[in-house]
Formats: structure tokens, sequence, C-alpha cells
């Protein structure tokens, strides 16, 4: 409740190094990942959603939870943190979280994408990018 009445991390990080839209297909609310990378390290997570109360108080958690940590390791936290969100929202409140899980999926993939200097046409080929 608390991330909900008081989320944090909201909005927008204008000169992102990594940005990930996701919608969800059930209800149709978009949310949007932005992340600013230092030395391989998250230095900055941020959201903006059109989604409800569950997906800005998941994403709200999430952006708080992986600050600090190394690419790979906010991936994991992205995974640890799910099983414990998703035991404990209602079965039809799932993809409200699993959008916010996805779209830093996205965020990360297009960072490391960029570094990579891999832009192809149609979107990232994500068989080529490389592990923290
Ligand atoms: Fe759309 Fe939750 S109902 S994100």
């Amino acid at each position: 409740m608390e991330h909900f009445q008081n989320p944090k991390n909201v909005g927008e990080i204008s000169d992102a190094d990594g940005v990930g839209t996701v919608g969800n297909a059930s209800c149709g609310d978009i949310m949007q990942m932005f992340i600013r990378v230092n030395d391989n390290k998250i230095a900055e997570a941020t959201f903006k959603t059109f989604g409800c109360g569950a997906a800005i108080a998941t994403s709200s958690i999430l952006t708080d939870r992986i600050k600090g940590a190394t690419l790979d390791e906010a991936l994991k936290i992205s995974e640890e943190t799910s099983k414990e969100i998703l035991s404990q929202l209602p079965k039809d409140k799932t993809p409200c979280f699993t959008i916010a899980m996805d779209a830093l999926r996205l965020a990360i993939e297009e960072y490391r994408c960029k570094r990579m200097g891999i832009h192809e046409k149609g979107g990232f080929d994500s068989t080529k990018m490389e592990k923290d």
C-alpha cells in the first residue's frame, strides 16, 4: 500500500541509457522503464505507466531494489522480486507486474545493444548481447 500511495521513482529520465516499453495485452495499459547506467551499475531507474495501482506499486518496489545493482544483478533481483510479489498479488493482476519486469529487461537490452553498436533495422538482435 505504501508503494501505491507514495510511489517512488516515477517519471522519465530524459537522456536515459536504456528505455523499455511494454503493453499489457489483457487491459491495454502501457509501462515504460528508464535506466541510467554508470560503471555497469544501475545509477537510476524510473518508470511511467498508465497502469493500475498494482502496476504502480510493483514498479515502485522493483525500481527501488535494482538501484546500485549490476545489470545481471538487476535481472536476478527482478526474478526474485517477481516470486515475492506474485505470491501476494491476485492472479488476475499478474500481468500488471510482469509488464514492469519485461520493460526492465528491454531497457537493459537496449542499453547493451547501444553499447555494442547494434542497431538493426526492425529491432535489436538479442542473440548478440554481451553479459556483464
Ligand atoms: Fe492494466 Fe493493471 S489493469 S496494468
